[in-house]
């Protein structure tokens, strides 16, 4: 590999340039204003793979966004890599909360990221992380030292819940032939502690609808003698945690597994500063379920938070008025083996049963799904962790996260694949969040140590 890396050196402006003209491309998924820049996104991502050296690079529509595909088959014996990442991005509201525009990157340097770290939308989650394997690959190919086939599938849909990526899958499997599938779109624990993402919650996000009278009164004629749907609201989401923030939903907690008291061990080795915390997101305590520490809090149990809530007036001044209506989005993250449809139905029920009098309820589910846990012991592992150890000089720490990637548990149960999750971010990047950033170390630590997975996979696997 070592043309590889003397490639990967020499060329670091001009991957750092290709990478700044794809967070160029407002590729949100979410709103339909953007189409056209989230095929522009796509077609930026197919012509990289095409100059890189990938071959057979196609872009495969679907009834939402495009799948970009794109492979270099060196030996049909050999193991096969299948890359996954996604190349649509969160809206980048509130704007005005961004120090720089969010689809015009710029190099800052921060605290934790002193070598310098691009601002834009996207540019940890997930493009440039996505990058990453487009250029490591590039450097492999370029210098006639890719040891095995490697496949590319990079969506547009991540961000809204990869809604047609399993029908493409489930019809395209001999395409998909693989040995594994790996994929940057997780984080790291820090720049000098790596880790290797070896869990993800999964997710069920419902939409509740709460309806008192027909139509919003004064609060003086009425108030005091109709059920107000925003207090009867605000009353029945506070009564789903209890006093120790467990979740009151009946059955929410029935299929989880408490982990034992070695496993619970083995992941306290992991550094967690509580002070570092607090002190990042300038709050004075921590806050969740009793008997968890946060890092378990945040990873190996199950949540359920209000993401939006609204009704009523909220402009400018008073408006003495009782509302017809009230809303709130709710999510909720699971752990295995706790089925996304399930929980919804839990909820639901629940919820409905909740509703005073005079108040009616609707409950509609959005997308959802399932968690994922890897293993440790796999040989796929062994390579992602020989390539940590060979680039960062220590062994990574297995650590599982708490985001949600549903389409990795589908990968599983329609193509038979595991996924190894070789995350490059870290949780203070803001992925989703105003001046979301990628720091330069990262990105190209990540194209360095990704051809080693490939060469110890190879070796490994190697019939
Ligand atoms: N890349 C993230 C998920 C992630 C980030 C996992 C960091 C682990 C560490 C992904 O793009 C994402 O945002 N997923 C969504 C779910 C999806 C259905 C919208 C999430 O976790 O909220
Ligand atoms: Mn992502
Ligand atoms: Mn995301």
């Amino acid at each position: 590999m070592q043309n590889t890396q003397n490639y990967i050196q020499k060329n670091k402006d001009k991957f750092l340039n290709e990478l700044i003209d794809l967070l160029k491309i407002p590729s949100i998924s979410a709103d339909k204003a953007y189409i056209t820049d989230v095929q522009n996104a796509a077609e930026s991502v197919a012509q990289n793979l095409k100059n890189s050296g990938v071959e057979n690079v196609q872009i495969f529509p679907t009834k939402g966004h495009a799948i970009v595909y794109g492979e270099k088959i060196i030996d049909a014996n050999l193991p096969t890599v299948l890359v996954y990442g996604h190349y649509d991005v969160q809206p980048a509201d509130p704007i005005e909360l961004w120090t720089n525009p969010a689809f015009e990157p710029i190099i800052k340097v921060t605290e934790i990221h002193p070598e310098g770290a691009i601002f834009a939308r996207g540019s940890c989650d997930d493009k440039g992380q996505m990058f990453m394997h487009v250029k490591a690959v590039e450097a492999m190919i370029q210098n006639n030292e890719l040891p095995c086939n490697v496949k590319f599938m990079i969506e547009g849909e991540e961000e809204v819940g990869s809604v047609n990526l399993g029908t493409f899958i489930s019809e395209s499997k001999e395409l998909l032939k693989a040995d594994i599938i790996l994929v940057s779109d997780t984080g790291m624990l820090s720049n000098d502690t790596p880790s290797i993402t070896t869990g993800l919650r999964g997710l069920s996000y419902v939409e509740v609808e709460v309806t008192g009278p027909n139509r919003d009164l004064h609060s003086g004629l009425y108030g005091g003698c109709v059920a107000n749907p925003i207090n009867a609201l605000t009353k029945m989401i506070a009564s789903l945690h209890d006093e120790n923030n467990h979740i009151t939903v009946p059955g929410f907690y029935d299929k989880v597994q408490e982990l034992s008291d070695n496993e619970r061990n083995e992941m306290a080795k992991a550094p967690f500063s509580h002070e570092n915390y607090c002190k990042a997101l300038n709050i004075t305590n921590v806050s969740g379920e009793t008997g968890y520490s946060t890092p378990e809090r945040g990873s190996i149990r199950p949540t359920l938070d209000v993401n939006g809530i609204w009704g009523g007036y909220t402009g400018e001044g008073a408006k003495t008025v009782i509302a017809s209506k009230a809303y709130a989005k709710i999510s909720m993250r699971l752990v295995p083996h706790q089925m996304p449809d399930e929980i919804t139905e839990l909820f639901q029920k629940h919820f409905e049963s909740l509703a005073p009098d005079g108040i009616k309820v609707v409950v509609t589910p959005h997308h959802g799904g399932e968690p994922v846990v890897t293993p440790i012991d796999s040989l796929a592992y062994q390579a992602a962790s020989f390539a940590y150890e060979t680039t960062f000089g220590k062994k990574p720490i297995p650590v599982r996260s708490g985001g949600s990637i549903p389409i990795i548990a589908l990968f599983e149960q329609i193509l038979g694949l595991k996924t190894i999750m070789m995350g490059f971010g870290l949780d203070s990047d803001a992925i989703h969040s105003p001046n979301e950033h990628f720091g330069l170390f990262n990105f190209y630590k990540g194209i360095e140590t990704i051809p080693y997975f490939y060469s110890e996979f190879t070796k490994l696997t190697k019939k």
